[in-house]
């Protein structure tokens, strides 16, 4: 395989992996950032600790370089504004859909399905990303929240895929 091929099908791969949306949230030096992001996994229950993977490109990188604290808000789809916010406006424009409150310096959505504030324990550079592994220190859950998941290049809502086990 070239390597051209194994990019086109690693794409095409990710692409048919449904994942999870999240609000990507920190603060530095006064001003919040936030980014729509894929990229997140859990890490250990102990310590509690979660990792994200962000591009150096994008606004928020140099900020998580400096920040001591960033917030993930699991998206749900009552969240699609915000998702949407994040990726057509530019900056503390991010932040003029849904309600934000502050937990540690960071913004948590108020609405969002799950926020999980972690303090920056590790960062570790590799290719065009960083990878962020943060300890938590706060988590809010709503019970009641139905997820958005992003699959082949668009939002969809899981509660209407057909269950294929089902007999
Ligand atoms: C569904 C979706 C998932 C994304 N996941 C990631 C991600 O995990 N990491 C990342 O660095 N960028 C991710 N991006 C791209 C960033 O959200 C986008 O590049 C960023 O908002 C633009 O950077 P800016 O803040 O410099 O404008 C994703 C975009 C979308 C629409």
């Amino acid at each position: 395989m070239t390597d051209e091929n194994v990019l086109n099908e690693f794409q095409y791969t990710m692409r048919h992996i449904a994942a999870a949306v999240h609000a990507i949230t920190t603060r530095h030096e006064g001003q919040r950032y936030a980014i729509v992001a894929t990229a997140f996994s859990s890490v250990s229950f102990d310590p509690p600790s979660v990792l994200i993977c962000v591009n150096s490109d994008t606004s928020i990188h140099a900020p998580l370089m400096a920040a001591e604290h960033f917030a993930v808000n699991v998206l749900s789809l009552a969240n699609r504004d915000v998702a949407d916010a994040c990726a057509m406006k530019k900056g503390e424009e991010r932040f003029s859909c849904g309600e934000w409150q502050d937990e540690m310096g960071v913004p948590v959505l108020a609405s969002a399905q799950s926020s999980l504030i972690c303090r920056i324990a590790d960062r570790h550079r590799f290719g065009t990303h960083t990878i962020f592994i943060g300890e938590l220190v706060g988590a809010h859950h709503r019970e009641d929240a139905k997820p958005l998941i992003y699959y082949d290049r668009r939002y969809i809502d899981i509660s209407d895929a057909p269950d294929q086990g089902a007999s």
